[in-house]
């Protein structure tokens, strides 16, 4: 499973590219607000210290301004995955911009129907949002579940790219399914780490270590 990480932070990006976390990166309109920083610069950036997808999304609602940005966004660097929503038009983007071999992520996926569509207009990436379906009290681990069945069943190619995700939890049941990607923001990649069984057995080993005087170097 590959790891993408839900961030327009460049510190957050190159820390965790360092322990080979990174398989590549998502933005979406509220990171980059909260980035505060200007999208096309922001994108360009993370697109030189990363080699593997970027997605950034479009800001237009209607298909010939979608399809503009999206060109637009594709320029930025050859890593560029347009980002489109789950919407009429958002589909009809995605299918020129497939065909013209430009990869796209088609997102604010919440059903198993609108997956089917994506994978249908040719998408490289389908986004369903687990974490927003759990808030209102969903299972947004059984649309991955599903999703993967009717894509595995028909061959499609479109690669299923977890979102939304809150917790630890869902890292490791979105492996379990068999999602191609997970984006997660980096804390809940940095907690996956996380046991208390390490941390006890740690400080046990350190004690005997001092204990003994035990030294390597
Ligand atoms: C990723 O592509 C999505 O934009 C992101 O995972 C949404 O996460 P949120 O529901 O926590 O905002």
């Amino acid at each position: 499973m590959k790891f993408f990480v839900d961030t327009a932070d460049i510190d957050q990006i190159k820390e965790l590219l360092a322990y080979g976390m990174v398989d590549g990166v998502t933005t979406n309109p509220s990171i980059i607000a909260k980035s505060g920083l200007d999208i096309l610069e922001v994108t360009k950036e993370i697109c030189s210290i990363v080699d593997g997808p970027v997605s950034a999304e479009v800001v237009a609602l209607d298909h010939e301004t979608m399809l503009a940005e999206g060109l637009k966004l594709a320029k930025i660097a050859d890593n560029i995955a347009v980002k489109v929503p789950l919407t009429w038009a958002g589909l009809q983007t995605c299918k020129v911009l497939s065909d013209q071999g430009i990869m796209v992520n088609v997102t604010l996926c919440f059903s198993a129907n609108q997956a089917l569509l994506a994978a249908k207009a040719g998408a490289t990436f389908i986004s369903p949002f687990i974490g927003r379906l759990d808030d209102i009290n969903l299972d947004g681990l059984e649309l991955i579940d599903d999703i993967r069945t009717i894509y595995d069943n028909y061959g499609f190619e479109t690669q299923i790219l977890a979102a939304s995700i809150r917790n630890a939890n869902h890292m490791s049941e979105c492996a379990k399914i068999g999602a191609d990607v997970c984006t997660a923001p980096p804390n809940v990649i940095k907690a996956m780490a996380n046991h208390v069984l390490t941390d006890n057995g740690l400080a046990g080993f350190m004690a005997d270590i001092k204990k003994a005087g035990i030294k390597i170097l």
